[in-house]
């Protein structure tokens, strides 16, 4: 005979419809029930559905992570002799951060456990982004990750499907049922898996803007209020910084030469962009982890935080100095009059580079590591008529003109004196105690 169930996922629904609050052990219960495959997908939709409608009270959302948590292993990295932090962005176009951001941090002795995902749609994903290093290997045994932080200090892998389960079912269903949006979901989905990680301090980089997933900035304050609480509440020191993704960031948006940019980075070169992202969301980490005086430009400059991104990528099979895969077909959009580059959307950019093969529609769909955008002017810039704006690469030349159609209207020749929309400054703000 089968155990009696303690509630009726109906009435639970019944009750998020009509817009009143669930209790502690009807969270639990819900998740338990779902992650066992007793709450049928359907059901869950619907529920997700009345969450997306109705919101959720900060204690639900508290009780739903703690749910999400519990629904798989929890890892501890007590055992290592250094202080652990991490970050977690909410994903946009060109962001490569995590690549300069991880070795940078860990040069100072500090241990990154960055668990890490693939690219699905426009944002691509920092997995995706390394494999395109010949060897790398994303997959490692929670033995090795936290023998590579004790000898390295930075460790970026997949996360094991042990962690926060109940996550990966509810992020699926969420995808195909058009509740991935929800800023309760979304919180407790990205605070379960980071928690479970076992980091002691996080800092949160939530973007807002046309390439992030959330466009609008109030929106953004919203989640990462959400999620810094969510994390203070778990004993994570927590931070935020709401970041602006109008404009892609840095000239590069792809796999393989996203890895190049970061590189330029870390031997003290890059896009200033790049560069004042890394090294704030350092700063913040490093403070963080008890380091708030710590020169991280100055390990950028010195090869410091170079030595340890080579010894990182070392540490997972990869070949640091590996020539990196070349797209078979190349096709350059030029300037058609002089004047100022006034726009240049992230959106589309981001939209293009996936359809030139960069991301995938379909977790199962491979990326090309060398397909991608490079763009060779950023918004401000004067250009000339007939000078290269950006290029296109992909191994099948047939995918350029998806890509160009993607990208009518996302960037405009103005004249001097025009305004440049870039949408205010790259940070917008802090959040965080
Ligand atoms: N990333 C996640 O991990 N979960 C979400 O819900 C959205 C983005």
């Amino acid at each position: 005979m089968s155990p009696i169930e303690p509630f009726d996922v109906v009435d639970l629904i019944r009750t998020k419809r009509d817009r009143g609050p669930l209790g502690t052990a009807e969270i639990d219960w819900m998740i338990d029930a779902y992650t066992r495959g007793y709450i049928a997908d359907e059901q869950m939709a619907a529920m997700a559905m009345a969450i997306f409608l109705n919101g959720m009270e900060r204690t639900e959302i508290r009780d739903l992570t703690l749910a999400m948590i519990n629904s798989g292993e929890r890892m501890s990295f007590a055992s290592l002799s250094k202080r652990t932090t991490d970050k977690h962005s909410t994903g946009g176009v060109g962001d490569k951060i995590t690549l300069p951001l991880a070795p940078l941090v860990a040069s100072f002795g500090v241990a990154v456990p960055q668990l890490s995902g693939r690219g699905l749609g426009h944002t691509g994903g920092t997995l995706d982004k390394l494999e395109s290093i010949p060897g790398w290997q994303a997959n490692i045994s929670n033995e090795r990750m936290s023998q590579i932080l004790a000898d390295v200090g930075a460790v970026i892998c997949a996360a094991g499907s042990g962690l926060a389960p109940a996550d990966g079912k509810l992020y699926s269903l969420r995808d195909i049922t058009g509740t991935v949006e929800a800023i309760p979901l979304i919180a407790s989905s990205i605070m379960s898996k980071k928690i479970a990680e076992g980091t002691s301090a996080l800092v949160l980089d939530v973007k807002f803007g046309s390439g992030a997933f959330l466009k609008d900035i109030e929106q953004s304050r919203e989640l990462a209020r959400t999620m810094v609480a969510l994390g203070e509440d778990a004993g994570v020191a927590t931070s935020a910084l709401l970041t602006n993704m109008n404009v892609p960031l840095g000239f590069a948006i792809g796999n393989a030469n996203e890895v190049r940019e970061s590189v330029e980075v870390l031997a003290g070169g890059g896009p200033s962009d790049v560069v004042e992202l890394t090294l704030a969301l350092a700063r913040e980490m490093l403070a963080l982890a008890g380091l708030p005086d710590a020169d991280v430009a100055g390990a950028l400059a010195d090869g410091r935080a170079m030595d340890t991104w080579r010894a990182m990528i070392r540490a997972q099979g990869g070949d640091p100095d590996a020539t990196m895969p070349v797209a078979r077909e190349t096709h350059v959009v030029v300037a058609s009059r002089s004047g100022v580059l006034v726009e240049q959307a992230g959106l589309p950019f981001g939209i293009a580079a996936w359809r030139l093969g960069a991301g995938r529609a379909r977790k199962q769909d491979p990326v090309q590591h060398a397909a991608g955008i490079d763009l060779h002017a950023k918004p401000g810039d004067e250009v000339h008529a007939g000078q290269p704006l950006f290029t296109l690469s992909a191994d099948e030349p047939a995918r350029f003109a998806r890509a160009l159609e993607a990208l009518e209207g996302a960037y405009r020749i103005g004249d001097a004196g025009d305004e440049v929309h870039t949408g205010g400054p790259l940070i917008a703000e802090r959040i965080g105690s």
